[in-house]
Formats: structure tokens, C-alpha cells, sequence
């Protein structure tokens, strides 16, 4: 793609966020309604937001580097209820097996996430004649599979804001029967708040695996596109999204010598190619991934809808002790020079949900960890159509009865509770 260095300087304008939170109190400030569902939030360059969001719509071809094995050709090909950005019907796949009793992702296999598609035959060069292959299904040796539903991206520049802290201190005050657990990780793009090498707490995804929406959108990218990216911090150059994806890890893709991995030999879109190694001591990262990371960071969380249940929802998600884990914390963060208020219903933490875990982890974890799920926003839920992790069902009352492991309380609260308080909790839900 071609360069667009504005969307980068601008992102490099975002004032340091101070984040803080506090008890909700007041539920007019939880949120500003006036926005519409797919609105950038107050401060963003109008320009710069729609040139990013085209971005985001972006179908990518074989000669931008699509592949060699893939999910969709756009982020929008799968973020797109409601609005661009937003949730979608896709379900990713994932596997693994247990080896000697902890996870292991068969990374020598492509795993854990399996690419549902290859760009299939292909020509790089006149009379060379390619395959890409596809994954194979199961792959072999795996013995777990999970799916998972393509989650909303409204309001997560505000939640890259809040800081570590804040997440960690949600976390001490837990009771130790529901208390998650704050993932940390380490930073691969410096953009935004964020520099390289930092640790930082991760939130985003059904299994909290980012914590900076730039490093999600170069993942992204490259695992659900096949898209490599290079990028460029402190004048080093970053590779750990430049190598693509091949079939269930085939050492090469070729039918005959002379293939490359698919049509762009090489980093699909290389910054340090551009700029000579990062030379000068320069930090960029590629555009179409600062773009993505752009209108993410800079996209409003969905608008609040009418609670017809009056107030009385909320009562009943506090007493059956859903705000445990979907707290009810108003947060306040500093994004565009402005303080901002949102009230995603998360705590951003893993928790240990028993039977519902999706028993995907990283190499080595133990099955109990693999049973960790990022407690999931209700910010936006009334724009849903799949729940839970792999869209099992579109029923609220299910997503509720499925909690189990840390949130076997609640689900035992729910179904202990009168026709009335469900029938009040759900019309809350459908507020969100
Ligand atoms: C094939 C479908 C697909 C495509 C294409 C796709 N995504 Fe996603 N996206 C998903 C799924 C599925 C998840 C949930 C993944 C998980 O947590 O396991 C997700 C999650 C996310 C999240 C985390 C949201 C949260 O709830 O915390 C971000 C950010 C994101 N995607 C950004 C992008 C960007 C940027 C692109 C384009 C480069 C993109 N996605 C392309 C399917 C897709
Ligand atoms: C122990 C923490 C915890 C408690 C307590 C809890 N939840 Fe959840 N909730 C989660 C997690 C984690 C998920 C995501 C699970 C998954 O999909 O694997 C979730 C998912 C959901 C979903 C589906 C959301 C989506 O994006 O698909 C709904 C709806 C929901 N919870 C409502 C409730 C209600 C109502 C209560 C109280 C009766 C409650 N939860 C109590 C942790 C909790």
C-alpha cells in the first residue's frame, strides 16, 4: 500500500493517557450517547479517521501480499456488524493437543490458528508455476478445537488507555473465589503509549493476548491476511510480523524450485526496505498497520440504548454478582487532549470459566490456564448477534446458564432468581 506518514504523526501526537477510574455513581456520565455507532470519538481528525477507516475496508489482493494462506482479504471482511469496526459472523478456528498433560499449539503443524483459505496456484514469475497449499482439516495431531467469533472493536482506545494499575487493582479487590488474573506481555510496536520491549497488561481478545492495538493489527494482519509487515523502532528494524504463514508450516510452499512463499517474495509491506535498514535512529511503524491502529484507537465505544427494565437490571446484575468480573467501574482516560468516561462492563481480566474455557493456551500452560476467558465487554451487546467465545448462541439467558468455573455462582444466581429479576436483567442487557 502506499504510505500515509500523516495517520503515523498523528498517532504520535496522542497525549500521554492519565487513567483513573471511579465507582459508578452518576449513570448519565457513564457514557455520551451523542455518538452514533461507528462515530470516531471527540478530537479525531475527520480526514485522518475516514482515510484510516478506508484502510480498514481495504480489500487486499495477491499482489499486495495476500497469503500465501488466509482468513479474509479485509479487516472489515470480518469486523463489520452494525458498522465498519465492529463485531462479525466469522469464526476463527483454533487447535491444539495436550502433551504430557500441558497445552501444546503445534506450531510445527501452523498452529494453533488455522488459515481456512490458500491463494492456490500462482505464477511469480513467467513459466514458474506455484501452489500455496492449504491447512489441512483437523490438522494432524490435534485433539482440541475451538472456535472463535470475531469480537467489536468500538471504544478500544480507550480501553488501551486505562493503565496497568487500574487493571490490577480491580484484580486485588476481587473476592479470591471469582479474582481473575491480569496477563501481561511484552510490546512489539512502539506506537501510541507504548515503546518496544515494555510489559505491559494485556486486553484485548477472548484471551487477553495484546495490550496495544497497533501490535493486534500487525498480528492481525499477518494471521488473518497473510500479510507481512516490518517496522522500525529506535532505528532497529522489527521482523516479529514479517514471516508469512504456510500451510501447516511446510518447510516451502514450492511444486517446483524457484517459489517464493506467495506473490510479494520478501516482507509484503517492508518499512526498512523503504528506509534503509531504519537508518537514522527512526521508529515507524508500516501504515496500513498505523492506519488500523489509527481508526481502532480513535473509534467511540457503541451509544447506550434505553434500560426498560428502569433501573431495576442493574440491581439484579450487582445482586447476582455479575458486576464481580463485568464491573460496573466508570473509567476515565485521557485520549485526543480530552478526559473521556466509558463503562465497557469488564474488568479486562483472564478468569477460569471451567467447561466454558475454550482449552486453547500457549505452549506449556496447564489445562487449568487454558480454561482462562478474558471477561467479555457488554459494552455494544445489543449490536450482537453470536455470544460467547465461539457464538454458541445468540440467547442471553444461555450465554448466562453457560457460565461455569469462576462464574458458576453467578449462573446458579441467574437460575435461582425470579421470572421478574431475569426478565429485568436481560431487559439491562439489552441496553448495552
Ligand atoms: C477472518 C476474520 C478476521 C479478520 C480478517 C480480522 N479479524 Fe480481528 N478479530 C477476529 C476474531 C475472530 C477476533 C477474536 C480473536 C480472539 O480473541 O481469539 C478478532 C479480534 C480483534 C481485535 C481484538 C478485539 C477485542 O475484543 O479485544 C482487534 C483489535 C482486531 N481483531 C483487529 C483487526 C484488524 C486491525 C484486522 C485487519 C488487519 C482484523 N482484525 C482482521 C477476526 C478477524
Ligand atoms: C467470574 C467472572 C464472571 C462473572 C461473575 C460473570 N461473567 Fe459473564 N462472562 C465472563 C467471561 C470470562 C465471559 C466470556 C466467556 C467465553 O465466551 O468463553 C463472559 C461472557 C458473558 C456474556 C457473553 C458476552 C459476549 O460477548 O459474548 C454475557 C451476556 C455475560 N457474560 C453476562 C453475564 C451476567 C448477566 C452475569 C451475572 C449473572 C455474568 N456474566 C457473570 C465472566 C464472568
Amino acid at each position: 500500500m502506499t504510505r500515509m506518514t500523516f495517520a503515523l504523526a498523528v498517532m504520535l501526537a496522542l497525549p500521554l493517557a492519565a487513567a483513573s477510574c471511579s465507582d459508578l455513581t452518576d449513570e448519565s456520565t457513564a457514557s455520551d450517547n451523542s455518538a452514533a455507532l461507528g462515530d470516531a470519538i471527540p478530537g479525531t481528525n475527520a480526514t485522518t479517521f475516514a482515510a484510516a477507516r478506508n484502510n480498514f475496508g481495504l480489500t487486499e489482493t495477491q499482489g499486495d501480499g495476500l497469503g500465501p494462506i488466509f482468513n479474509e482479504r479485509s479487516c472489515s471482511a470480518c469486523h463489520s456488524n452494525g458498522s465498519i469496526g465492529g463485531a462479525g459472523q466469522n469464526i476463527e478456528r483454533r487447535y491444539g493437543t495436550l502433551t504430557n498433560g500441558v497445552f501444546n499449539g503445534l506450531a510445527a503443524t501452523g498452529g494453533s490458528l488455522r488459515q481456512l483459505f490458500g491463494i492456490g496456484g500462482f505464477n511469480p514469475s513467467p513459466g514458474v508455476n506455484c501452489q500455496s497449499g492449504t491447512d489441512a482439516n483437523p490438522a494432524p495431531g490435534a485433539t482440541i478445537f475451538a472456535g472463535r467469533m470475531t469480537t467489536p472493536t468500538f471504544g478500544l482506545g480507550l480501553v488501551e488507555l486505562i493503565s496497568d494499575g487500574t487493571i490490577q487493582g480491580i484484580a486485588a479487590a476481587q473476592p479470591a473465589a471469582i479474582r481473575g488474573v491480569a496477563v501481561t506481555n511484552q510490546i512489539h510496536l512502539t506506537s501510541g503509549i507504548f515503546t518496544r520491549g515494555q510489559t505491559h497488561v494485556s486486553r484485548f481478545g477472548w484471551k487477553a493476548v495484546h495490550a496495544s492495538l497497533a501490535d493486534f493489527a500487525a498480528d492481525a494482519y499477518l494471521n488473518e491476511m497473510g500479510i507481512t509487515t516490518d517496522h522500525c523502532a529506535a532505528g532497529s528494524v522489527v521482523r516479529d510480523f514479517a514471516t508469512e504463514n504456510r500451510a501447516n508450516r511446510a518447510p516451502t510452499n514450492a511444486v517446483i524450485n524457484g517459489c517464493p512463499d506467495d506473490m510479494v517474495p520478501g516482507t509484503d509491506d517492508s518499512v526498512a526496505e523503504e528506509t534503509n535498514n531504519c537508518a537514522g535512529g527512526l521508529t515507524e511503524v508500516q501504515d496500513d498497520v498505523a492506519n488500523f491502529a489509527f481508526f481502532m484507537r480513535n473509534l467511540a465505544p457503541a451509544p447506550r440504548g434505553i434500560d426498560n427494565s428502569n433501573g431495576r437490571g442493574l440491581t439484579e446484575f450487582n445482586r447476582e454478582g455479575c458486576n464481580g468480573c463485568h464491573v460496573t467501574t466508570t473509567f476515565t482516560v485521557t485520549a485526543n487532549g480530552r478526559s473521556q468516561s466509558f463503562q465497557p462492563f469488564s474488568d479486562f481480566l483472564v478468569h477460569d470459566m471451567g467447561s466454558l474455557g475454550d482449552g486453547i493456551g500457549n505452549d506449556g500452560d496447564s489445562v487449568a490456564v487454558t480454561h482462562r476467558m478474558r471477561t467479555a465487554p457488554l459494552w455494544g451487546i445489543r449490536f450482537r448477534n453470536g455470544l460467547l467465545h465461539d457464538a454458541r448462541t445468540s440467547d442471553k439467558a444461555t450465554a448466562i446458564q453457560n457460565h461455569a468455573g469462576q462464574g458458576a455462582a453467578a449462573a446458579a444466581a441467574f437460575n435461582s432468581a425470579s421470572s421478574a429479576q431475569r426478565n429485568d436483567l436481560l431487559l439491562f442487557l439489552s441496553s448495552l
